[in-house]
């Protein structure tokens, strides 16, 4: 049997013509004389309909019919404006290929029933449509770089030092000795410049978060690139450009999915650049007029960024940090050495920080000064060092959040909504 799917048929050419479905039943109702399936498959919803007169065989397969049963189906394309979608088919014959148990997701479940059922929940359409956009915003940042000339590479997962800082170090047993779980292949990008130029990758990152947000997940996607010679001012420019880039293509793509989410496709299409650009001194500034008071020398929390974006509608650069505020490896600003070079792109309404990038630090003493301030152990750093002994040059780079930009695009309340398997501080199963 030929098959063919849901979108084909809500297309709307097919009217009146013998066609073959197959997917997984999402409701079912009827009466004595007429059941109404509809049928859900990888490309959307329809209505089937089986009256009993016209089909009797499928019409008793159809009545002990149960909720996520796997079927085929075959029936006449007919145009109904009642039926989501506009179309339903009228079925002749109807084959459970698995009868589903008595599925266990109903409506007005808890949020931590429905996590542990994740395999299951997954199924829904909303879960489904953030399934597909993250697919797609995958598709562009390769399109994004390959198509400016950026090579795309992979560092190691197991790794032997911390990037982002001891604190969330995931530590493990490896054969006798320990490793940890990469929390960034930033170390690992920037070795690849001096024979690849600009370079990018996207993978998987680890950090033990202790503390339960809306915004972490121990386990998450990043985005992220290094180019030898890119300075600040270029890398804001790399970043505004990705990241409207990334709207657009989903703003075009998706108009259906995003409006389940409430989602303008054309309020996408408005985040273009250039992107407000103000520095850590002046955010502070903005703070205080706004009550906030918080004293210039940390880094900016969620509370900080919320306040600084609630009224935005397009993300905004904070730049030039305080050096206490950032990891060791930021690049001194040559006029104010109190200051580094470093760039967070915060998301509009309240988001907050979406990217962490900068200039890194190319000069060895210099480098070697920080890792000794920090109180970090050199021995771990030796081969990072290395790199400031041949040939150095000045470089830049940055890591985007994959799930941080698709809450923000999808205005969703929680991050984990933003991958298919969340993993947080209490959370492993399934
Ligand atoms: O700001 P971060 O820690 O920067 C780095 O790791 C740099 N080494 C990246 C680089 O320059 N190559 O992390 C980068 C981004 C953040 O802006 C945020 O979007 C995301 O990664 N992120 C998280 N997302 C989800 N859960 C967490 N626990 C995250 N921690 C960081
Ligand atoms: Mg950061």
């Amino acid at each position: 049997m030929n098959f063919i799917h849901v979108q084909d048929v809500l297309q709307g050419n097919l009217v009146g013509q013998q066609t073959n479905l197959r997917g997984w039943v999402y409701r079912a109702r009827g009466t004595k004389k007429m059941r109404f399936i509809i049928l859900r498959d990888s490309t959307g919803i329809i209505q089937l309909t089986v009256v009993r007169e016209e089909a009797p065989e499928a019409f008793a397969v159809a009545k002990k019919i149960t909720i996520e049963s796997a079927i085929e189906v075959t029936g006449i394309v007919r145009k109904d404006e009642r039926s989501p979608g506009g179309h339903e088919l009228q079925v002749q014959s109807l084959n459970i290929i698995h009868p589903a148990e008595t599925f266990p997701i109903t409506k007005d479940q808890s949020v931590s029933f429905l996590l542990n059922k994740r395999h299951l929940w997954l199924r829904s359409q909303k879960l489904s449509h953030v399934m597909k956009i993250r697919a797609t915003l995958f598709r562009a940042f390769t399109d994004w770089f390959n198509n400016r000339g950026w090579i795309q590479v992979h560092g190691p997962m197991f790794t032997g030092s911390a990037v982002e800082g001891g604190a969330t170090l995931f530590n493990l047993k490896y054969f006798d000795g320990q490793a940890y779980l990469t929390q960034s292949s930033q170390f690992y990008l920037e070795t690849l410049i001096f024979s690849l130029e600009k370079v990018w990758t996207v993978a998987p990152s680890f950090r033990a978060e202790k503390s339960r947000t809306t915004r972490h997940l121990t386990e998450f996607w990043m985005l992220e690139c290094e180019a030898a010679y890119m300075g600040l001012q270029e890398l804001m420019r790399v970043e505004e450009e990705l990241v409207s880039y990334c709207c657009e293509v989903i703003a075009k793509t998706h108009a259906k999915e995003l409006e389940v989410f409430n989602i303008k496709a054309d309020d996408l299409l408005k985040v273009q650049p250039p992107f407000k650009r103000i520095s850590y001194t002046e955010a502070v500034e903005v703070l205080s007029k706004k009550g906030i008071e918080f004293e210039w020398g940390t880094d900016l929390g969620t509370e900080e960024e919320r306040v600084l974006t609630q009224d935005e509608d397009l993300p905004i650069f904070v730049h030039s940090y305080p050096k206490e505020a950032k990891a060791f490896y930021h690049s001194p600003n040559p006029e104010d050495p109190k200051i580094v070079d470093c760039v967070d792109l915060l998301a509009p309404k309240g988001y907050g920080e979406i990217i962490g990038g900068g200039q890194r630090i190319h000069d060895l003493d210099i480098l070697l000064d920080r890792i000794k301030a920090e109180n970090l152990n050199p021995a771990d750093y030796e081969w990072y060092v290395d790199l400031r002994r041949y040939g150095s040059v000045p470089h830049a780079g940055m890591g985007l959040g994959v799930e941080r930009v698709i809450r923000w695009i999808l205005e969703l309340e929680n991050i984990r909504d933003t991958i298919a398997y969340p993993r947080t501080i209490n959370r492993t199963y399934p």
